[in-house]
């Protein structure tokens, strides 16, 4: 048994609930917890702690709270949008504030609340208990950049729609963005209401936290890095992926799939399947967690994939699968293997695996970079485009698919993008780039790294503060 009072340091973890959050913040809460005398809670909802699988080892401890939508989740009150997010802020700090207070009753107070910047509500809480806190930035630091621009207003309030609005050098990024490379919610004229406020409401506080934590590595975007942490005191701390994936085997981290899974991995499948193919012949897609593919851009994707004469290993969620093109599952055994979900990780890791056909939301970006595995960028709302231009044009790890007027990617740039990432002229240059990226996220993550020394600072700043 543990001995709790053996621990001088407790972090209560708050992640915002979609499987995007909870993965980085309950990896970083393991990373935290691999440091002896830290304990270390992840608080999720109780919709989440009831549908997931929290497959947690020794080292994290799992508590519950409330987001006013315990049986239905997040879908039952039209997925995330203004209303659920309504409902997080209204029920969540009480529950939380709950958790504090058991915590405390219990013998084993709270020192540090890390919370995702989603939920800047948490601070308060914190506070009222005497709490120290850090805010747990998602996103690319890059993104983070532009909202901070935006929010003053250094760009022009959304929706921007035209290229000459924007400034020509934006200080802090280390390309030059064109109107198709913004989050989609600073051009979106009919952006669903409330989600660039969320966004934006990331940056309320950050000024008054101890600590600003992005899920990035210095290398990796050193213009946006220095610039987040000049302006708020930012600091890298990614990539934040189990620690045998990194070549750095934590203490208690033999468990790679371990976490809080929103969805039924398929391990033995998959894992059969690629086993049967040879080295970087498969081509992974996957469109994350949320995002909703039109059946016309699913069609595309389909016959792309097809064209492409290439296996693959495509995740349709079980709320996608009526999109895909009649028969389609049929045509496609023997070349594809579809499946609802699968552990990512695993399956960048695995030899087989040439390239990933991404949306590119961050975590997926970083994985791929952090595995070493060229991508075909197929981005679809909010910050995934920032991401898949500099994929493309700074980091040369793989090519964005171009959309025709409509915005729909058609077929034939699809294939033409996998094969240029699997066979052309570039392919070679693509996996030496993601090799080299890999190398260095594993370096970052690694004793002495940039990442693990922020890790150490941010540990050893929290335990010096006087509780
Ligand atoms: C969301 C946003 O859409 C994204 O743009 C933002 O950067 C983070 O939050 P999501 O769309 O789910 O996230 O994408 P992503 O950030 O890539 O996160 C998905 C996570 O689920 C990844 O950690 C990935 O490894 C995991 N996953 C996905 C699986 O484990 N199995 C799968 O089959 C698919």
């Amino acid at each position: 048994m543990v001995n709790y009072s053996s621990h001088r340091l407790h972090i209560l973890v708050l992640p915002y609930p979609s499987q995007g959050h909870i993965n980085p913040l309950f990896q970083f809460a393991r990373r935290l917890a691999g440091h002896t005398g830290v304990r270390c809670t992840v608080a999720v909802t109780r919709f989440v702690a009831s549908s997931a699988r929290p497959a947690t080892t020794g080292s994290v401890h799992v508590a519950v709270f409330s987001d006013g939508c315990d049986d239905v989740g997040p879908e039952g009150v039209g997925g995330h949008r203004r209303p659920y997010f309504d409902r997080l802020s209204s029920a969540g700090p009480e529950s939380v504030d709950w958790i504090l207070r058991s915590e405390s009753e219990l013998g084993r107070p709270v020192h540090v609340v890390v919370y995702d910047a989603f939920l800047p509500w948490a601070q308060g809480v914190a506070r009222r208990h005497g709490a120290a806190c850090a805010a747990f930035l998602t996103q690319a630091c890059a993104v983070d950049v532009l909202y901070t621009h935006l929010r003053a207003s250094r760009i022009p309030h959304p929706p921007v729609l035209r290229e000459e609005e924007l400034p020509e050098v934006m200080a802090g990024l280390a390309t030059r963005l064109e109107l198709t490379d913004l989050p989609t919610f600073m051009v979106d004229k009919n952006r669903p209401p409330g989600l660039l406020e969320l966004l934006m409401n990331q940056f309320a506080g950050l000024d008054t936290v101890d600590h600003v934590l992005v899920n990035s590595f210095h290398d990796l975007e050193p213009q946006e890095a220095d610039y987040l942490a000049t302006t708020w005191g930012a600091k890298t701390v990614g990539p934040t992926m189990p620690s045998v994936y990194l070549g750095n085997g934590l203490l208690d981290d033999d468990d790679a799939s371990s976490g809080i899974h929103l969805q039924t991995p398929m391990t033995s499948e998959c894992k059969a399947w690629l086993d049967d193919h040879p080295v970087l012949s498969v081509v992974y897609v996957s469109f994350g967690s949320i995002a909703s593919l039109t059946s016309e851009q699913m069609a595309e994707v389909a016959e792309g994939l097809y064209r492409s004469g290439k296996p693959f290993l495509w995740v349709v969620r079980s709320t996608e699968t009526t999109k895909l093109p009649a028969n389609f599952t049929k045509r496609a055994k023997g070349r594809g293997l579809i499946v609802p979900w699968c552990p990512q990780l695993e399956v960048l890791a695995h030899p087989s695996v040439g390239c990933f056909v991404t949306h590119c939301g961050w975590n997926s970006t970083l994985e791929a970079i952090s595995s070493g595995v060229p991508i075909v960028a197929m981005p679809h709302w909010s910050d995934q485009p920032t991401n898949a231009k500099y994929v493309q044009d700074v980091w040369h790890v793989g090519v964005r698919v171009p959309p025709d007027s409509e915005g729909v990617m058609r077929r034939e740039e699809i294939e033409m993008c996998i094969r240029h990432v699997m066979e052309g002229k570039m392919c070679k240059e693509f996996k030496t780039r993601a090799l080299e990226w890999s190398k260095k996220a594993k370096k970052a993550m690694s004793k002495g790294g940039s990442s693990d020394v922020n890790i150490l600072d941010f540990l050893s700043n929290s335990a010096r503060l006087d509780f």
